[in-house]
Protein backbone atom coordinates (compact mmCIF):
# COMPACT_ATOMS: atom_id res chain seq x y z
CA UNK A 1 0.00 0.00 0.00
CA UNK A 2 1.69 3.40 -0.88
CA UNK A 3 1.06 6.70 -1.75
CA UNK A 4 1.35 7.05 -5.68
CA UNK A 5 2.19 10.38 -8.05
CA UNK A 6 -0.97 12.14 -9.55
CA UNK A 7 -0.61 12.56 -13.28
CA UNK A 8 -1.25 15.80 -14.24
CA UNK A 9 -3.16 17.27 -17.20
CA UNK A 10 -1.25 17.19 -20.46
CA UNK A 11 0.31 13.35 -19.20
CA UNK A 12 -0.90 11.20 -22.12
CA UNK A 13 -2.59 8.14 -19.94
CA UNK A 14 -5.60 10.67 -18.85
CA UNK A 15 -6.60 11.29 -22.19
CA UNK A 16 -6.85 7.42 -22.49
CA UNK A 17 -10.59 5.54 -22.77
CA UNK A 18 -9.12 2.63 -19.63
CA UNK A 19 -9.67 -0.52 -20.06
CA UNK A 20 -12.57 -2.59 -18.08
CA UNK A 21 -11.49 -4.76 -15.14
CA UNK A 22 -12.09 -8.40 -15.67
CA UNK A 23 -9.74 -9.96 -12.74
CA UNK A 24 -11.24 -9.33 -9.38
CA UNK A 25 -7.83 -10.77 -7.93
CA UNK A 26 -5.31 -9.49 -5.82
CA UNK A 27 -4.02 -6.95 -7.89
CA UNK A 28 -7.05 -5.00 -8.33
CA UNK A 29 -6.66 -5.21 -4.08
CA UNK A 30 -3.14 -3.94 -4.23
CA UNK A 31 -4.29 -1.07 -6.70
CA UNK A 32 -7.60 0.19 -4.72
CA UNK A 33 -5.49 0.25 -1.33
CA UNK A 34 -3.12 2.88 -3.19
CA UNK A 35 -5.73 4.88 -4.63
CA UNK A 36 -7.75 4.84 -1.00
CA UNK A 37 -3.84 6.46 0.54
CA UNK A 38 -3.48 8.59 -2.58
CA UNK A 39 -7.02 9.87 -2.44
CA UNK A 40 -7.15 10.56 1.44
CA UNK A 41 -3.03 11.91 1.45
CA UNK A 42 -4.51 14.70 -1.41
CA UNK A 43 -7.52 15.10 0.09
CA UNK A 44 -9.59 14.32 -2.65
CA UNK A 45 -13.18 13.49 -2.63
CA UNK A 46 -12.55 11.18 -5.51
CA UNK A 47 -10.18 9.52 -7.71
CA UNK A 48 -9.73 7.53 -10.86
CA UNK A 49 -7.45 4.50 -11.46
CA UNK A 50 -6.20 6.66 -14.45
CA UNK A 51 -4.59 9.18 -12.30
CA UNK A 52 -2.29 7.21 -10.93
CA UNK A 53 -0.93 5.59 -13.99
CA UNK A 54 -3.23 2.77 -14.18
CA UNK A 55 -5.71 2.85 -17.69
CA UNK A 56 -8.47 0.75 -16.22
CA UNK A 57 -12.03 1.70 -15.38
CA UNK A 58 -11.87 1.82 -11.48
CA UNK A 59 -12.80 4.50 -9.38
CA UNK A 60 -13.56 5.74 -5.81
CA UNK A 61 -15.12 8.18 -3.96
CA UNK A 62 -15.71 9.62 -0.56
CA UNK A 63 -17.21 13.06 1.04
CA UNK A 64 -16.71 13.07 5.25
CA UNK A 65 -18.71 15.76 6.95
CA UNK A 66 -16.53 19.01 6.30
CA UNK A 67 -16.97 22.11 7.48
CA UNK A 68 -15.73 23.99 4.64
CA UNK A 69 -18.68 22.22 2.20
CA UNK A 70 -21.32 22.96 4.43
CA UNK A 71 -24.14 22.85 1.75
CA UNK A 72 -22.53 19.06 0.41
CA UNK A 73 -24.02 16.11 2.28
CA UNK A 74 -21.68 13.29 3.11
CA UNK A 75 -20.92 10.19 0.64
CA UNK A 76 -19.71 7.15 1.86
CA UNK A 77 -16.87 5.73 0.70
CA UNK A 78 -17.53 3.81 -2.29
CA UNK A 79 -15.42 1.84 -4.64
CA UNK A 80 -17.28 1.49 -8.37
CA UNK A 81 -15.57 -0.58 -11.30
CA UNK A 82 -17.13 -0.67 -14.60
CA UNK A 83 -19.23 1.79 -14.01
CA UNK A 84 -22.38 2.63 -16.08
CA UNK A 85 -23.98 6.00 -16.15
CA UNK A 86 -27.72 6.56 -17.37
CA UNK A 87 -28.78 10.43 -16.10
CA UNK A 88 -32.31 10.69 -14.84
CA UNK A 89 -33.97 13.51 -17.20
CA UNK A 90 -32.18 16.25 -18.83
CA UNK A 91 -31.41 19.20 -16.13
CA UNK A 92 -27.99 19.83 -15.50
CA UNK A 93 -26.77 21.88 -12.78
CA UNK A 94 -23.47 24.27 -13.04
CA UNK A 95 -21.18 23.67 -10.20
CA UNK A 96 -17.50 24.62 -9.19
CA UNK A 97 -14.95 21.71 -9.91
CA UNK A 98 -11.31 20.88 -9.13
CA UNK A 99 -9.26 17.82 -10.04
CA UNK A 100 -6.08 15.95 -8.18
CA UNK A 101 -5.04 16.22 -12.00
CA UNK A 102 -5.24 20.20 -11.88
CA UNK A 103 -4.28 21.15 -9.06
CA UNK A 104 -4.60 24.95 -8.12
CA UNK A 105 -7.74 25.33 -9.75
CA UNK A 106 -11.31 25.19 -10.17
CA UNK A 107 -14.08 25.90 -13.19
CA UNK A 108 -17.82 26.10 -13.47
CA UNK A 109 -18.70 22.61 -15.16
CA UNK A 110 -22.54 21.48 -15.97
CA UNK A 111 -23.65 17.79 -14.77
CA UNK A 112 -26.58 16.02 -14.83
CA UNK A 113 -28.39 16.24 -11.43
CA UNK A 114 -29.76 13.14 -11.21
CA UNK A 115 -28.69 9.52 -12.24
CA UNK A 116 -28.62 5.92 -12.00
CA UNK A 117 -25.25 4.33 -11.62
CA UNK A 118 -24.45 1.00 -11.34
CA UNK A 119 -21.20 -1.57 -11.45
CA UNK A 120 -19.26 -4.00 -9.25
CA UNK A 121 -17.40 -3.64 -5.92
CA UNK A 122 -14.38 -4.73 -4.83
CA UNK A 123 -15.35 -8.36 -4.62
CA UNK A 124 -17.32 -8.40 -8.17
CA UNK A 125 -20.61 -7.66 -6.86
CA UNK A 126 -22.90 -5.58 -8.71
CA UNK A 127 -24.35 -3.09 -7.02
CA UNK A 128 -26.42 -0.13 -8.08
CA UNK A 129 -27.65 3.84 -6.65
CA UNK A 130 -29.72 6.83 -8.15
CA UNK A 131 -28.02 9.63 -6.71
CA UNK A 132 -28.24 13.00 -7.19
CA UNK A 133 -26.28 16.63 -6.29
CA UNK A 134 -22.67 17.01 -5.40
CA UNK A 135 -22.84 12.94 -5.32
CA UNK A 136 -24.06 12.52 -9.00
CA UNK A 137 -21.44 15.36 -10.09
CA UNK A 138 -18.31 13.35 -8.00
CA UNK A 139 -19.50 10.07 -10.33
CA UNK A 140 -19.59 11.93 -13.37
CA UNK A 141 -16.58 13.56 -13.01
CA UNK A 142 -14.77 10.44 -12.09
CA UNK A 143 -16.17 8.39 -14.33
CA UNK A 144 -15.06 10.76 -17.11
CA UNK A 145 -11.09 9.95 -16.67
CA UNK A 146 -12.02 6.59 -17.04
CA UNK A 147 -13.16 8.15 -21.16
CA UNK A 148 -9.82 10.22 -21.29
CA UNK A 149 -12.22 13.21 -20.18
CA UNK A 150 -11.15 16.00 -17.84
CA UNK A 151 -13.46 18.76 -16.20
CA UNK A 152 -11.54 21.62 -18.06
CA UNK A 153 -12.97 19.90 -21.24
CA UNK A 154 -16.80 20.46 -19.77
CA UNK A 155 -16.22 24.06 -19.20
CA UNK A 156 -18.47 25.90 -21.35
CA UNK A 157 -17.24 29.22 -20.81
CA UNK A 158 -13.54 29.56 -19.91
CA UNK A 159 -14.41 33.02 -18.08
CA UNK A 160 -15.44 30.58 -15.59
CA UNK A 161 -12.05 28.52 -14.88
CA UNK A 162 -9.12 29.80 -12.96
CA UNK A 163 -6.51 29.68 -9.81
CA UNK A 164 -7.98 28.57 -7.07
CA UNK A 165 -6.71 31.67 -5.01
CA UNK A 166 -7.71 34.00 -7.26
CA UNK A 167 -11.21 33.11 -7.28
CA UNK A 168 -11.98 33.13 -3.62
CA UNK A 169 -15.17 34.21 -3.39
CA UNK A 170 -15.94 34.47 -6.00
CA UNK A 171 -17.29 30.17 -6.49
CA UNK A 172 -18.87 27.94 -4.33
CA UNK A 173 -15.51 26.01 -3.38
CA UNK A 174 -16.28 22.52 -3.86
CA UNK A 175 -13.50 19.37 -2.83
CA UNK A 176 -10.80 18.20 -5.49
NI1 LIG B 1 -10.47 14.51 -11.26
Amino acid sequence: MAVRPVLKMGHPVLRQVAAPVTDFGPALSELLLDMEETMREQRGAGIAAPQIGVSLRVVMFEMKENPRYPDIAPIPFTVLVNPVLTPIGVEQDSGWEGCLSVPGMRGLVPRYRQLHYSGFDRDGRPFEYAVSGFHARVVQHEVDHLDGILYPQRIRDLAHFGFEDALAGQMTPMPD
